[in-house]
């Protein structure tokens, strides 16, 4: 099946100057099977065929869905090399009907298991990527309203369509009421501290409104080429929202969910926990390009971070409430024994962050 979907691409693409044996297969995600193409006197690429099925699940032919994928990624790979050179495919096409899928983009180079980084090369990647975002996140995202991004049949539009303030109270809102929400839980957790804490950064956060820009929600490191000399950023996941809340969420991934998510199915082979002083580096690097040494800024971002520990508790306390769980949830998050572990460190890091306040 994957052989023939290959060839078929292959075809399809018209290519020239590929040798079969120059054709290997150098990943695989959820969604894409990926393999490298190397071509006499022209430039590597990559082909991303679209799986038929995912999390156990055959997928369903949308097309607006499959536009809406490609699309957001070939807006953020051109306003990201608009940024900082090169640092995503410079190549980018799509392909979409019923029977295949597939993107074929520049081959952006190997990088290095994240077991063999240094310290030093860690905090030199994550302050590349730091200063990178700082960059990405001042520009104008080009794309109407904010939130999720759909292809309308012209161009990309943001689900949201308020204007920035309204966007930003409803952000603020949103939290409060998910922190009321988690008070009313049976959990054992201390009230007092974190809802003092937390009611408190919320009014001084609605009066610092940030600025909507393209964000990417998939920061982990299967998406980023790590490498110290020259850092690249692949399969993003957009969408228009507000920059240091996003600064906040690169820092919340590499210092406490990525390693949290070692139990799940999904992630286990990537053995975060094990690399955990290496993800912190990462975190620690990409502080310093985003923010330097900006006391107020850096008290900023760990409210973010904050915000999105909250989150990522209630969360996990809600899935634990329903009678059962999908198995693309228990592939992500594992079983319930697990996510209730999970629901455990999750309480555990946001009393700790809010009391260090
Ligand atoms: N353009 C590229 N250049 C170099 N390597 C790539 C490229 N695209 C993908 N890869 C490799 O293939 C792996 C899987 O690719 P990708 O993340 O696109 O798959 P996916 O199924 O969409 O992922 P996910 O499960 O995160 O959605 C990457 O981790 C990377 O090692
Ligand atoms: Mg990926």
């Amino acid at each position: 099946m994957k052989s023939d979907d290959l060839h078929n691409s292959i075809k399809k693409l018209k290519l020239k100057n590929v040798k079969i044996d120059h054709i290997s297969k150098i990943g695989e995600g959820a969604w894409h099977d990926v393999y490298k193409i190397q071509r006499d006197f022209e430039d590597d690429i990559v082909l991303r065929i679209k799986k038929k099925k995912a999390y156990g699940q055959i997928l369903e032919y949308d097309e607006l869905d499959l536009i809406t994928e490609y699309e957001s990624s070939k807006a953020y790979y051109q306003q990201a090399n608009q940024c900082s050179f090169d640092i995503c495919p410079s190549f980018f096409k799509y392909f979409i009907d019923e029977e295949l899928v597939f993107t074929v983009e520049s081959f952006m180079g190997e990088g290095k298991p994240l077991q063999s980084l240094t310290n030093f090369e860690a905090y030199t990647i994550g302050k590349k990527l730091g200063e990178f975002f700082l960059v990405m996140h001042s520009k104008n995202p080009g794309i109407k309203g904010s939130g999720n991004l759909l292809w309308n049949g012209k161009h990309l539009e943001g689900n949201l369509q308020q204007n920035a303030y309204r966007v930003w109270q409803n952000d603020n809102d949103f939290y409060v009421s998910i922190l009321n929400k988690l008070i009313a839980t049976d959990l054992k957790i201390d009230r007092n501290t974190m809802v003092d804490k937390i009611l408190n950064l919320i009014e001084n956060r609605r009066n610092k409104q940030q600025n909507l820009s393209l964000v990417n929600q998939d920061v982990t490191p299967e998406n980023i080429i790590l490498n110290s000399d020259k850092v690249s950023l692949i399969d993003p996941f957009p969408t228009v929202d507000f920059d240091l809340k996003y600064a906040g969420y690169f820092i919340f991934c590499y210092k406490f969910l990525l390693p949290a998510y070692s139990t799940a199915p999904r992630y286990r082979n990537n053995a975060y926990d094990q690399n955990c002083s290496i993800l912190s580096k990462i975190a620690d690097g990409f502080t310093n390009g985003y923010i330097g040494e900006n006391e107020i800024w850096l008290k900023c971002l760990k409210n973010e971070c904050i915000l999105w520990t909250l989150l990522e508790t209630y969360d996990h306390y809600e899935i634990l409430n329903k009678s059962e769980l999908s198995y693309k949830t228990i592939q992500q998050m594992g079983s319930k024994n697990i996510i209730n572990k999970r629901l455990t460190l999750c309480l555990k890091e946001l009393e700790s962050l809010c009391s260090t306040i």
